[in-house]
């Protein structure tokens, strides 16, 4: 089988608070369930003793040999000492299916697994406790198929709208990332295995990931890029990190002596362990000195060729008489570190300091020391629930004119156009591929909803395939349906699919590539414009992994929703929104542009490079990312972050804001003033109003997600402890606190503020 090229190929390697800044109240699930789990990262030193005395009986050999790969997913293991393999699996929305060690798929692996909704999905629903259950199921499952760490969640910062990937991240903005990571990882880590936060850091884009060299102000850094990995760490405590592809600051991240020893190791005394992304450690001494523990990676000669192990060795250059070494011995991590210590015995401490590492993570998932890890569970009907749960809330009402939404239930011919309706995307995206146990499509959803009283019209309008232009044929036939019928749902948008024998149709939301633009692809704004003209109360849903243009038709369209990937039981949860059998109240996590060009990685930044060096990008757009910087430039967004509709209305009464000694208690009232029970989500921005640097006209650092029964009033109350209203100080080195006024804007999303308050620290 032929090679893909490199870039494309580590794709398929893969084919594969600061303490949370405000105190806004933990999740009560996250809190009880927690309760008895140490914090931060003491935990992961509490078999301390043991761990040196099993490092004694280590040679050296040994010890390097728990350093890396020895397949595609395991790593490590010393029969003689009783030290299991290391097993891991993606991530980071179900557990992947089983590749077998040579890429040889078990023929009757019992591997068909929850398939939750991606992270932005997750993301959207603003929903501390839903992080918590998310985790969970991805424990339990994980455990169940003797997995011991799950490579996930991925919480880089959505920073460039075209970047493949950013379904598989949660936010534009940093303080909502640290918000939902820290349930996700307690819940994956209270089911007794390990969660893998992943890429650290700046992997913010597919194009050229494996070489880019990204740099960006070191206040860009602190306020934007890291607080998501921080409070992973210091709050969440996660056991495990992965090191990114990239480059930062002209040195590889998994090499990167800033980013892993001083910042990740040292400031936030990090315990466990770093493994590399596949295929990502570029040098033995670097990795030894300044970062990584763990190198992992894949065979790609196994991978593509099917062929046995000993056919891959040979092919790699091993001699017959040699003695027979695996692909994977001759990692950086292996053979050469060997050699490196062997020649310079006072390398020893890093070995034994990354072994010492590896060990700690293993007793803390009990592979290691006297008590088992409880058995998990797979694919019970409890996880399944989940996953319908996080996608009901998850999806987001984009607009609704003249209350077009909810539909009723009495309609007796409904036309379901778009291609997407009747497309599973389980298996797409690259190393979060699933299998699933089942996916309800949009179209299978709404056929559970209505039932078989109802006449459902499906017609696909366009073809999924790349460089698909509109079709008229296609065009006329949709439109035909859609006068026919009572009610019009058009399911269009993006695509997550993996097509092997054409992987460049996959250049929507995939891995390891970009996407070519932001436009709906296969032809689709003809379409939607000519269904929307045959008939104006078409509801037009987006599937997708991040914002899509939609300026060629959204005034035209009286209702539009959003609907990600969501998950096995995507297609039912859609249907319960649009038939009003559930109240939406998802919100955006990252701001939708009018246009590509607006974005500010476009605009201010460089994305995907430097002019004339593709292997350079600096982030010009410095901490001007999403929000930051449509309201603080005031460039008008097409959907604001945070912003998403119910079908009832919310007051919010008067705020007030309590100074103490600096922090602040921030206080009201909210009322459904409708007839139907929903969701609110209260956002708290926070203004400086003077200030010795440039700061964003405004930033969240607090929100709650409150339910109420119609006519209902609930006091939300938030802390606003002293970090919500520090800036990052480059010449101070250090986070600083302007005594002087700050607003206090609470609102429905970032654009809608209903209340103002201020306050002088
Ligand atoms: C991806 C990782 C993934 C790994 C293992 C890599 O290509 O970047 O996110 O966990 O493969 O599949």
């Amino acid at each position: 089988m032929q090679f893909l090229p490199l870039h494309y190929a580590t794709a398929f390697g893969a084919a594969c608070l600061l303490a949370a800044t405000v105190g806004a109240a933990q999740s009560p699930a996250a809190a009880t369930k927690s309760a008895a789990a140490p914090t931060g990262q003491a935990h992961l030193l509490a078999h301390e003793a043991e761990v040196n005395a099993l490092l004694k009986k280590m040679t050296l050999e040994e010890k390097v040999h728990m350093l890396h790969a020895n397949s595609a997913f395991a790593a490590g293991g010393i029969e003689r000492l009783g030290i299991p393999e290391i097993m891991t699996s993606d991530g980071p929305h179900g557990v992947r299916p089983e590749q077998g060690r040579n890429w040889k798929p078990p023929v009757d692996a019992n591997d068909a697994s929850t398939y939750l909704p991606t992270n932005n999905t997750l993301a959207s629903t603003w929903n501390r406790d839903l992080g918590y259950a998310y985790g969970t199921v991805l424990g339990s499952e994980a455990n169940a198929r003797g997995k011991d760490i799950i490579l996930g969640p991925g919480i880089n910062i959505v920073r460039a709208p075209l970047n493949g990937r950013n379904f598989e991240y949660l936010s534009e903005d940093p303080y909502l990332i640290t918000q939902m990571v820290v349930g996700y990882i307690k819940g994956v880590q209270d089911q007794g295995v390990s969660a893998c936060v992943k890429h650290y850091a700046a992997n913010n884009q597919e194009t050229h990931r494996d070489d880019v060299d990204v740099d960006m102000s070191e206040r860009a850094l602190r306020e934007i890029y890291l607080p998501g990995f921080k409070a992973a760490v210091q709050v969440g405590g996660v056991n495990t990190l992965m090191g990114s592809y990239n480059k930062f600051r002209g040195t590889y991240a998994t090499e990167n002596a800033y980013l892993m020893k001083t910042i990740l190791k040292q400031e936030w005394g990090f315990n466990g362990l770093v493994m590399s992304d596949w295929g990502s450690v570029h040098n033995t001494d670097e990795a030894l000195r300044n970062g990584t523990d763990l190198e992992m990676g894949t065979d790609l000669y196994l991978m593509y060729s099917g062929a046995d192990q000993s056919a891959a060795t040979a092919a790699a250059g091993t001699t017959p008489t040699a003695p027979k070494r695996s692909y994977y011995d001759r990692f950086y991590l292996a053979d050469p570190a060997l050699a490196a210590v062997q020649k310079d015995p006072s390398l020893l401490p890093l070995i034994d300091d990354k072994v010492r590492r590896i060990l700690r993570v293993m007793y803390a998932t009990k592979m290691l020391g006297a008590t088992k890890r409880q058995p998990g569970a797979f694919n019970t009907k409890g996880h399944q629930a989940t996953a319908l749960k996080v996608a009901e809330e998850g999806i987001v009402l984009l607009k609704n004119e003249g209350n077009l939404l909810p539909l009723k239930k009495s309609v007796k011919t409904v036309a379901v156009i778009g291609a997407n309706a009747d497309r599973a995307n389980s298996m797409g995206g690259g190393s979060g591929q699933l299998k699933a146990k089942y996916e309800i499509t949009p179209l299978q959803g709404l056929k559970n909803e209505l039932g078989s009283g109802v006449t459902i019209n499906y017609v696909p309008g366009y073809t999924i395939a790349r460089d698909q232009k509109a079709d008229a044929q296609q065009i006329a036939q949709a439109v035909a349906a859609a006068k026919a019928a009572d009610a019009v749902i058009y399911v269009g948008g993006s695509i997550h699919g993996y097509d092997y024998t054409k992987w460049s149709d996959n250049a929507y939301d995939a891995e390891a590539v970009d996407k070519p633009d932001l436009k709906m692809p296969f032809g689709q704004d003809a379409l939607v414009q000519a269904v929307l003209g045959a008939n104006p109360n078409t509801v037009v849903v987006l599937l997708g992994g991040g914002p899509i243009e939609v300026a060629p038709w959204a005034g035209q369209a009286k209702a539009i929703v959003e609907a990600w990937y969501p998950g096995m039981e995507g297609g039912n949860a859609l249907a319960h929104i649009l038939f009003g059998d559930v109240n939406p109240s998802g919100k955006l996590p990252f701001t939708f542009p009018v246009k590509l060009e607006d974005a500010p990685a476009m605009k201010l930044g460089e994305y995907p490079s430097t002019p004339g060096n593709p292997l350079k990008e600096m982030y010009k757009d410095d901490i001007w990312v999403g929000y930051r910087y449509y309201d603080t430039y005031k460039v008008a967004p097409q959907f604001a972050f945070g912003h998403g509709l119910s079908y009832t209305t919310f007051e919010y009464g008067k705020l007030t804001v309590k100074p103490a000694a600096q922090r602040a208690t921030v206080t009201l009232t909210v009322r459904n003033t409708g007839k139907t029970a929903g969701a609110e989500v209260v956002q708290v921005y926070v203004k400086d109003l003077k200030s010795a640097v440039k700061r964003p006209e405004k930033e969240l650092k607090g929100f709650e997600k409150v339910f109420l029964k119609p006519g209902e009033t609930k006091t939300v109350t938030m802390q606003l402890p002293a970090d919500a209203f520090k800036y990052y100080d480059e010449a101070k080195k250090q986070w600083v606190l302007e005594p002087g006024q700050f607003e206090v804007l609470v609102g429905s999303s970032s654009r809608d503020i209903r209340q103002t308050g201020s306050l002088t620290l």
